[in-house]
C-alpha cells in the first residue's frame, strides 16, 4: 500500500491533432505529472517531438513536466529543456560517458535530475551516483515506441533498486516506463515503484481521465 504513487501519462500517446484537449484532460484528471518523451532517431530508432511542442506544453500544462531524453549528447540541450519548463530531466545512462557531470549539470540549473536505464542495463551502473539522483527511470520496454509489451523482469529490477535505495538511505523516486497497465501496476508499486508512466493504456481507453483514476485507485 503506497498512498503516494504518482501517475504520469505519456504525451507521446496523446492525439496531436487535438493536443490542447488532451493537455486539459490531464490537467483536470488525477494524474500527477506529464511524461514527455524526446527521441532523436539516433539513440532510439524513432523521432518524437522537440521544443515547439515543449513550448506549447509549458503554456498549458498545470502539472510538472517530466522530460525523458532518449537522445545522444543530452548535455547539449539541458539548458533549453530547463528554459522550456521541465521539472525533471532524465538522461539515459547509456548515452552519458560522464553521467556524474550530466546529473550535476541538471541539478545546478534548478531542475530534478534523473537517469533512465534500458532493460539490459544493470542497476549497478548507478552505484557511484546515488547521491546525485532525484529520479531513476527503469525502462520496462526497449525505448523508442509507445504501446509495447511490458518486460516482466522489470519487477525484479525494481525490487533490487528499492533495496539498494533503502540500504543507503537515498531518496530518489523510482519510475517505471513502458507497458504499464492496471494488470501490472500494483505489483510494480509493491516492488518499490513510486511513479508509473502510462501512455497507450490511458490514451487508447474510451475514457482516459477515468482510466487515470482507476490507476490511482489501485494503491
Ligand atoms: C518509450 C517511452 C515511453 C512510452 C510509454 O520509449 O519512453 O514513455 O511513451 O508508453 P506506453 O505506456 O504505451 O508503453
Ligand atoms: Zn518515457
Amino acid at each position: 500500500m503506497n498512498q503516494k504513487t504518482l501517475i504520469a501519462p505519456s504525451v507521446l500517446s496523446a492525439n496531436f491533432l487535438n493536443l490542447g484537449a488532451d493537455i486539459q484532460m490531464i490537467n483536470q484528471s488525477q494524474a500527477d505529472w506529464f511524461h514527455v518523451d524526446i527521441m532523436d532517431g539516433v539513440f532510439v530508432p524513432n523521432l518524437s517531438f522537440g521544443f515547439p511542442v515543449m513550448e506549447a506544453l509549458k503554456k498549458e500544462a498545470q502539472k510538472p513536466l517530466d522530460v525523458h531524453l532518449m537522445i545522444v549528447e543530452p548535455d547539449r540541450y539541458i539548458s533549453r529543456f530547463v528554459e522550456t519548463g521541465a521539472s525533471h530531466i532524465s538522461v539515459h545512462a547509456e548515452a552519458c560517458p560522464h553521467l556524474h557531470r550530466s546529473l550535476q549539470n541538471i541539478r545546478q540549473q534548478g531542475v530534478k535530475a534523473g537517469v533512465a536505464l534500458n532493460p539490459h542495463t544493470p542497476n549497478q551502473i548507478l552505484e557511484h551516483v546515488g547521491e546525485e539522483l532525484d529520479l531513476v527511470i527503469l525502462m520496462s520496454v526497449n525505448p523508442g515506441f509507445g504501446g509495447q509489451k511490458f518486460i516482466e523482469n522489470t519487477l525484479r529490477k525494481t525490487e533490487n533498486l528499492a533495496e539498494w535505495r533503502s540500504k543507503h538511505g537515498y531518496s530518489f523516486l523510482i519510475e517505471i516506463d513502458g507497458g504499464v497497465n492496471a494488470g501490472n501496476a500494483k505489483s510494480l508499486v509493491d516492488a518499490g515503484a513510486d511513479v508509473l508512466v502510462a501512455g497507450n493504456f490511458v490514451f487508447s481507453s474510451s475514457n482516459p481521465s477515468q482510466t487515470i483514476s482507476e490507476l490511482k485507485g489501485l494503491f
